[in-house]
């Protein structure tokens, strides 16, 4: 069976954009908070794994300065092959097929990534292989099945309910796990990895809030592979818009889980 595409690849060029810009505008500070936490200092080599927009990529690299690199990986590399210099290396592919055997890593991260890939359970052990001895994961993925409305008139309610149920069939058809991110603790631990840190984050956002404005965004960009689930229709998707836009109706659209943690170092070393 082929590997299908990552959803978000037919999308338009300047709207995918916008969306991936809102998703670093509401998340880069909490990310970032968690990237220092690990130490994240001059001269570190990390890896960026589905770059996206680059903002990260970006900040790496001024945290690490000229004598630190950062290498960043996209499947699609349009918004983010501008940003290589001295100390940033872009580089196209799917991370599981790039030649990287080579480099090990101070740090590796991924946000909103493994989520996307079917095979996600085999991409982890790649990402794991890639940190260097007493190096650094950080994951930050989703947790779809977090997600609810809290307050608005019932049928736009009924509406965003049967989106998140097409979002959960598409993901699904597709092999793919919506919920990875609460599985993310317990998978480390299976490579011998004991979390440092794990946190939740589940915002609870009224409408025309940049949450909301962002999920409106990737709702109308997906509309037809929602649509082709048969578990909402494009009045469903109509009344997900409103309900977004509405100042008065809140949900928890998903959820996100930051896992941070080190690999042991190889005996003897300090
Ligand atoms: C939702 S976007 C998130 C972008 C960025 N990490 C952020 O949070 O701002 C997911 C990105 O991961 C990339 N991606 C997904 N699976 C990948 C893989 N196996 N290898 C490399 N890039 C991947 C996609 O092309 C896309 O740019």
């Amino acid at each position: 069976m082929s590997t299908p595409k990552y959803i978000f690849t037919e999308t338009q060029y300047a709207q995918e954009l916008e969306r991936l810009r809102a998703i670093e505008k509401i998340f880069d500070p909490t990310s970032c908070q968690r990237l220092k936490s690990t130490g994240l200092t001059s001269n570190w080599r990390c890896l960026e794994v589905g770059a996206g927009a680059g903002s990260i990529t970006q900040w790496m690299a001024g945290r690490v300065g000229e004598k630190g690199q950062v290498i960043a990986v996209d499947l699609d590399t349009r918004f983010v092959a501008t940003l290589a210099s001295s100390n940033v290396e872009v580089l196209e592919g799917n991370i599981q097929h790039l030649p990287l055997e080579h480099h090990s890593f101070d740090l590796v991260h991924t946000r909103y990534v493994l989520v996307h890939n079917p095979d996600a359970h085999a991409v982890l052990p790649r990402l794991l292989d890639l940190v260097k001895p007493g190096g650094w994961i950080v994951l930050e993925e989703p947790d779809f099945a977090a997600a609810r409305t809290i307050a608005g008139e019932d049928s736009a309610c009924q509406s965003v309910n049967k989106v998140n149920q097409a979002i959960l069939q598409m993901f699904t058809a597709r092999g793919m796990d919506y919920s990875l991110g609460v599985k993310l603790p317990a998978l480390l631990q299976t490579y011998d990895l004991q979390p440092f840190s794990v946190e939740v984050d589940t915002h609870l956002s009224h409408g025309a809030s940049d949450i909301a404005t962002m999920m409106k965004m990737s709702t109308v960009q997906l509309a037809e592979k929602y649509i082709a689930t048969g578990a909402a229709t494009q009045a469903d998707i109509d009344n997900y818009g409103r309900f977004a836009e509405n100042q008065k109706a809140w949900a928890i659209y998903y959820a996100t889980v930051g896992v941070i943690a080190q690999k042991k170092l190889e005996p003897g070393l300090k």
